[in-house]
């Protein structure tokens, strides 16, 4: 810890109060010392089985030189929240801080002081933020949403101090001030090796405010590259905007997945397109309708269509190799889809979705609950399909595929071009006082957006299969890779409303955090009121009856004992040298949640057959398809699943099962209050969840990571439910 010194040292050019802060960081850094003397590392003992890492999630607090007999940690535990990371607006991660303490000495032994006193501060030691008093045993402080930062025990002579004045009794750092520069420089002098066909790949543009990693520039993956584009020369018909498409009980609908011309920011590219358009059409039906898709593929890879989050016939879930067989260049398939459960869902290709969804074989579909109160009144609705394009460096063209394997193997493919609906920029004009509901859909790779509207006040509704059990608003909306949230909006000034994703990102270079948002689109808001005013029925959280009574159902069932537990983890095979040194350095830290590409060539370079991204029972051993688990229909089946930070690059996953739905019962060992069912979860790194699976629907059903390159690389099972 010899480099936390050189490390405050550095900042200090922008710090003036740089001496106490190059003494406090040099006193925290003496602690290896003293644990090496025999001390048990109490984080590891307070560690459960259902709890969150404790080398992530635990601080453990180091004595200074007079107070040796002193011991303690601090546990940074998961904030209770809807979304499956808990951030603030502009996507600082919060967590519950408990401190737990022993051999403090009597106050009056040490001189005129009254309490001990728990801080936490950032490595510039500012803000300081006094948690309150501490003594032996367990405290609860409260909530602190600092990316890196110390915890401080001090010792002082009244409670209500803006900053820490007496003697200081304890310290330690959280795991994200791991990540030091210093420890990365002497990799400069490597080089990388080249893989075969170099001269086809253009390598990805760098992150505009983040350094290459040494070592990595000369880097290509080892596949050959992959492009749209026609065979003979003619150029694709211009893609057109979506259409909503109502059809009734035993509608049908013809539906071709082909080449189409896509204009973004004045730049034509040759895409893929269901139907010509851009996102796929909107299908909207009613709950307990059935309906028939004509399904054509017009494209040059094989295919097939996935009714994501619809509890259908297994026939029809589209799986090549799992449910049907891939749909061939020039083939077709019929789908027969059943609507049980209300709700915002939607359709992608499930064979190389690294490449098919990417290029925009996505669409949604929206099911009318038959009762006509399901949600409160709003003037306007908004179905958004979020995307991020990963183009050139001249944003010209997406950038080529990997034709054997998906590149972008590690944390998957991060665009550089965000589309709402297939467009760079998404507009709505509303009048004042509009209630607008918004259907919030991820089709993206990889990425996991933190969305807001300014400032304003955001209700969140329903989620993948239908609705919360109680209402509550938020301050912004976590959604990764195919989740699905509804919420509502109440634009109540005149003006202009930013849509913004707003992340902390890191740079692994320097090893800083940095905003970074984005504005996705604007809402205009005119000065005419809204009529009726919904001002009223805004402000009221519903708590709702049917979702509540259908849980209760399943309540008794929550305590049970786990059935299975699924260790979500990573081998690597023969990564090029440098890479995979710079990825060993890089892993003393991770983010909870890998919120953009900061590494853009580390990552692309790795492709599927280097990395394994593995689902792995723990009972059995067995891994990813490996993995023959049975069921039998109405089954209710609890599974632990643990992300392992231990695992080279550990980072994020979207867990999705198919055909059934499940609850998210406990996140790190704390209950979910306010349940709704679910078909995709996030799981942030480290973190450990207890789902019930209501197993409803006989097949042979696929569980697996919803990050496109994750699922190429490996990371998925299938399990069977019999009749
Ligand atoms: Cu959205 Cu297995 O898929
Ligand atoms: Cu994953």
């Amino acid at each position: 810890m010899r480099f936390l010194c050189i490390a405050v040292n550095r900042t200090v050019q922008h710090a003036p109060a740089w001496l106490p802060a190059m003494a406090i960081a040099c006193i925290v850094s003496a602690p290896l010392h003293t644990q090496a003397q025999g001390e048990p590392n109490s984080c590891t003992l307070q560690a459960t089985e259902a709890g969150p890492d404790a080398d992530l999630y635990c601080i453990q607090l180091f004595p200074t030189p007079d107070f040796t007999g002193t011991h303690g940690h601090a546990t940074l535990d998961r904030v209770p929240s809807p979304f499956g990371t808990r951030v603030s607006r502009d996507g600082h991660h919060e967590f519950d801080i408990t401190v737990t303490l022993r051999g403090l000495p009597e106050l009056s032994s040490l001189g005129d002081y009254t309490d001990y006193i728990a801080w936490a501060t950032t490595p510039l030691l500012r803000p300081m933020v006094n948690l309150g008093p501490v003594g032996n045993g367990s405290t609860h402080l409260g909530r602190v949403g600092f990316d890196k930062f110390l915890i401080l025990i001090t010792a002082e002579e009244t409670i209500d101090l803006p900053s820490y004045q007496g003697r200081l009794i304890l310290r330690g750092i959280s795991a994200s001030m791991r990540m030091e520069p210093e420890d990365l420089l002497p990799l400069t002098g490597l080089v990388g090796n080249r893989g075969p066909r170099a001269s086809s790949w253009m390598p990805p543009a760098p992150h505009p405010l983040v350094e290459m990693m040494p070592g990595v520039p000369d880097l290509r993956p080892s596949v050959t590259t992959y492009t749209a584009e026609t065979r003979d020369g003619h150029v694709p018909p211009l893609a057109r905007p979506r259409e909503i498409l109502t059809l009734p009980d035993g509608g049908t609908l013809d539906l071709e997945a082909g080449l189409v011309t896509r204009m973004i920011d004045g730049h034509p590219m040759t895409m893929f397109g269901f139907n010509g358009q851009y996102p796929g059409p909107l299908i909207r039906v009613t709950q307990d309708s059935t309906i028939t898709v004509n399904f054509r593929n017009r494209l040059d890879l094989p295919t097939a269509v996935h009714w994501h989050g619809i509890r259908l016939d297994n026939q029809y879930d589209g799986v090549p190799g799992v449910t049907q067989p891939p749909v061939n260049p020039g083939d077709s398939f019929r789908y027969r889809i059943h609507f049980p459960d209300a709700g915002i869902y939607w359709y992608h290709p499930h064979h190389r979705e690294d490449i098919q969804q990417e290029l925009g074989l996505y669409g949604n579909l929206r099911v009318d609950a038959r009762d006509p109160d399901y949600f409160s009144p709003v003037h306007h609705e908004a179905v958004l399909l979020l995307d991020d394009l990963l183009l050139s460096a001249d944003g010209t063209v997406p950038m080529p595929f990997g034709r054997e394997h998906a590149t972008h193997a590690l944390m998957g493919r991060f665009g550089n071009k965000f589309l709402i609906n297939g467009e760079p920029e998404y507009h709505l004009r509303v009048n004042r006082g509009a209630v607008v509901r918004f259907f919030l859909t991820n089709a993206s790779n990889t990425r996991t957006f933190n969305l807001s509207f300014g400032e304003a006040a955001i209700k969140l509704v329903a989620s993948d299969v239908g609705k919360f059990e109680r209402e509550t608003w938020v301050d912004s909306v976590v959604i990764a890779p195919a989740e699905r949230y509804v919420v509502e909006v109440r634009f109540t000034d005149a003006g202009t409303v930013p849509f913004v994703n707003s992340i902390q990102s890191i740079d692994h270079v320097y090893g800083n955090f940095f905003p970074e948002p984005t504005t996705l689109g604007h809402v205009f808001v005119r000065d005419t009121p809204a009529q009726p005013d919904l001002a009223t029925s805004f402000k009221t959280l519903r708590t709702q009856k049917d979702v509540i009574a259908d849980i209760d159902q399943y309540r008794a069932d929550f305590d049970r004992p786990v059935d299975h537990r699924l260790l979500l983890t990573l081998a690597i095979n023969d990564l090029p040298y440098p890479l995979e040194t710079l990825i060993n350095l890089d892993s003393s830290f991770f983010n909870p949640v890998e919120w953009s590409s900061t590494m853009p060539r580390m990552n692309w370079v790795t492709t599927a057959d280097q990395v394994k991204w593995l689902l792995r029972d723990e009972d059995t051993g067995q891994e990813n398809m490996d993995i023959a688990w049975t069921f039998r229909l109405g089954d209710r089946v609890k599974i632990q699943v643990r992300n392992d930070r231990s695992a080279d690059h550990a980072m994020q996953h979207p867990v999705h099962i198919h055909g059934q739905r499940f609850l998210v019962l406990t996140q790190d060992g704390i209950p979910n209050d306010n349940l709704v069912w679910k078909d995709t979860m996030m799981l942030p790194v480290g973190s450990t969840a207890e789902i019930l699976l209501e197993v409803s629907n006989p097949g042979r059903w696929m569980l697996h990571c919803h990050i496109a390159e994750h699922l190429e690389s490996g990371m998925k099972l299938v399990f069977d439910v019999r009749p």
